[in-house]
């Protein structure tokens, strides 16, 4: 198998290539995109293996074959404007005299590896600029319209289409669940019809998340492969669409449903971006490219992914400055990094019935303040993190009983209350300010590196108090959040963030361009994580996903299975490590000292999935460092049959003949290791082995 970072450094160029007046070529040499940008639409020619003649793909096309039908480039588009002559899906429609409309090209050009295209439609009044950036292969697919002179209302808006290439058939995989079940794998062959993921809960959500994966055979393993991921936080679509033509065609966006996006004279409105990735060689090539690109281009750079600890799970709402520090030595001891105080340390939050929204440190609890608690933290050698929810409000709480109105709510009706709370319309400017100011007081005064931001419940009752049309809300409430992101990530550029939301119900590329790591989900059940971690691995970066050994499940498994569980991923400790033997924390020290020794590896080499946990019964996560000298193996099998108790797990990605040292001292060719694979010892319950070795 030819890597595609290989065959990049082989001499070929991530480029864009004018091919003629309208259509362009983007490529790094082992993957093309081809699309046609005529004078009154945009089509999706080619995405697949590289080849450098168009020409005879473009006569390929069936022409309309009959009065019935239409011709099926037609059904090709990227991006269009409903004008009342074709089928397919559009990216955008207006309301009123903005019903119907047309494109028109203005212009292009071509810089530093972006394609951008110029359009205008309704009469002239709208300016669309899209934008097409390859990295490596991975394409950011962006738009952004401006109106020029009078309000534009736009009931679909989503950011466009792409098509794979002809009569290409196909599996679908793509992720589903909800509280304590995210992240779970589904697969479904490709028919005609329309197949829909969505959102309409206005946050990513845990129940669908918006990526999909193709894959030409059904286990995805050595053939093509198209990864489609859009970057959205609230209510967003993702249509795979055939048509009886055999087209395939992918839409993403904004979802349609309740959906109006005003576009007022002199305001310029970006779509969420669509993150295309393509590879010839299989589902887990396809992932490393992904991985690759939200490493460098898209989540924020820092040093290293910190081992935290995080005390949710052993104390809860119960926080004082006692019981955190008691954890907060014991987590020093087994050299935890980062300290995180969960929910539970402001106001009257005993419970999660009260406090939300008022984000006062609660002196009873912390009569010394915050800062003394920081203080012992710093002075153990670890940074400090918080946790807060800033968009949503318990009902017994001073901010909603002065500000009742800056909730969502539909006039006459109770507000639904879930999770005890309501959320806050912070589309709204004095909303916004106060968020903003609480924030900029908490990381001003304290000494404060970490910021776990969660929002547990969804949008409900979309209407505001403030003066709009109440469909606008839910892009709002994103716009307003990202905004909220950047501000922060600006003013305090040293603090970290993490995305959660009731487990991992907000992961998605809109809110990664801030964020540097997520919450996965709240079931930290080791033997669930696998499956969870093996298929969010598909689309996400591994070192960005936080996995937390607690005490979920102790008694069935041993403290090393649920470490090397957690480190194959981004590590954290969340158990409760107060009550841990002497023993317990000398045999979490060693693990974390392991983690800290590869975390590097994991941050930077390349991913490979060994087996499927969803259908294998001895599965794998196999890292290479990208100068091929580490490998990493994080083995899991069940309970072993017919007294097999040793599995041979076939390794990936070596490209060297060469010979590798386990810390065991047992040399292994690297022939041997991919042909007849690594020993690991299997028991009579679950076991996990952790193997590292290191190139002679
Ligand atoms: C959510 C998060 C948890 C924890 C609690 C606190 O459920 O996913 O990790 O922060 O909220 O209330």
């Amino acid at each position: 198998m030819l890597l595609i970072s290989k065959a990049l450094r082989y001499g070929y160029m991530t480029r864009i290539d004018c091919c003629s007046d309208n259509i362009f070529h983007l490529t790094n040499g082992v993957m093309s995109y081809y699309l046609m940008a005529d004078e009154d639409n945009i089509y999706s020619i080619y995405w697949g293996k590289y080849i450098s003649d168009i020409t005879s793909v473009v006569k390929s096309f069936e022409p309309e074959w009959s009065s019935f039908d239409y011709e099926e480039i037609s059904e090709r588009t990227e991006f269009d404007i409903f004008d009342g002559r074709r089928y397919t899906r559009p990216s955008i429609k207006g309301e009123g005299k903005y019903r119907i409309g047309k494109l028109k090209r203005v212009g292009y050009d071509i810089e530093n590896n972006t394609l951008t295209l110029r359009y205008s439609a309704y009469r002239d009044n709208l300016e669309i600029v899209l934008k097409y950036s390859i990295y490596d292969s991975v394409i950011k697919r962006d738009v952004s319209l401006a109106s020029k002179r009078d309000e534009i209302r736009l009931t679909n808006s989503l950011s466009g289409a792409v098509s794979l290439p002809r009569k290409t058939d196909g599996y679908l995989s793509y992720v589903n669940g909800r509280w304590l079940s995210e992240w779970q794998e589904n697969k479904t062959k490709i028919n005609i019809g329309t197949f829909i993921i969505e959102s309409r809960k206005g946050v990513t959500s845990a129940s669908s998340n918006p990526s999909v994966l193709i894959s030409e055979k059904e286990d995805g393993e050595e053939c093509d492969c198209w990864s489609i991921m859009l970057g959205y936080s609230g209510n967003w679509e993702l249509d795979v669409e055939k048509t009886t033509l055999g087209t395939t065609r992918i839409s993403a966006g904004i979802n349609s449903f309740d959906n109006l996006l005003s576009l007022r004279p002199g305001d310029v409105t970006s779509l969420p971006s669509i993150y295309l990735a393509y590879s010839p060689y299989g589902k887990d090539s396809v992932m490393q490219e992904m991985h690759n690109f939200q490493r460098k281009h898209l989540i924020p750079k820092r040093k290293m992914c910190r081992v935290l600890y995080n005390s949710w799970e052993a104390t809860g709402f119960d926080v004082n400055e006692e019981n955190q520090l008691e954890l907060a030595k014991k987590a020093a001891s087994i050299g935890t990094e980062l300290f995180v105080v969960d929910d539970g340390w402001f106001s009257n939050r005993d419970s999660d019935k009260s406090g939300l929204g008022d984000w006062f440190v609660s002196t009873r609890k912390f009569p010394k303040g915050l800062g003394h608690l920081i203080q012992e933290v710093k002075s153990l050698g670890m940074d400090f993190g918080i946790w807060v929810e800033p968009e949503s409000v318990n009902p017994d709480s001073i901010l909603y009983r002065t500000h009742p109105d800056w909730i969502y709510s539909i006039e006459g009706v109770e507000p639904r209350l879930a999770r005890n709370q309501y959320v806050l319309d912070i589309g709204k400017r004095e909303v916004k300010r106060y968020i903003l100011s609480f924030m900029r007081t908490l990381l001003s005064e304290n000494d404060i590196s970490f910021i776990k931001w969660d929002f547990n419940r969804a949008i409900t009752d979309p209407d505001s108090f403030a003066n709009t049309d109440s469909r606008e809300i839910w892009h709002k409430h994103v716009e307003s959040l990202y905004s909220i992101w950047k501000t922060l990530r600006e003013e305090f550029p040293h603090v970290e963030f993490e995305t959660c939301s009731g487990g991992g119900g907000r992961v998605d590329l809109g809110i990664m361009q801030y964020a540097n790591q997520f919450w996965l989900s709240d079931n930290t059940d080791p033997y669930s994580r696998i499956r969870m971690q093996y298929s969010a691995m598909q689309f996400y970066n591994p070192s960005s996903m936080m996995s937390w050994v607690t005490d979920a499940g102790k008694d069935l498994y041993s403290l090393d299975y649920r470490f090397i569980v957690s480190m194959c991923v981004g590590l954290g400790i969340g158990a409760n490590i107060s009550k841990y033997s002497d023993k317990e924390i000398a045999k979490a020290k060693e693990w974390v000292d392991i983690y800290k020794d590869i975390r590097d590896i994991i941050a930077e080499g390349k991913a490979y999935r060994i087996g499927n946990p969803y259908i294998d019964d001895v599965s794998a996560i196999e890292y290479v460092s990208n100068d091929n000298k580490d490998i990493l193996i994080f083995a899991f099998a069940d309970k072993y049959l017919y007294g097999n108790s040793i599995s041979y797990i076939k390794l990936k990605g070596i490209s060297n003949e060469s010979v590798y040292m386990g810390i065991d001292g047992k040399e292994y060719s690297s022939l041997n290791l991919m042909h007849i694979g690594i020993p690991i010892k299997r028991d009579s319950g679950l076991s996990s082995t952790f193997v590292h070795l290191k190139r002679q």
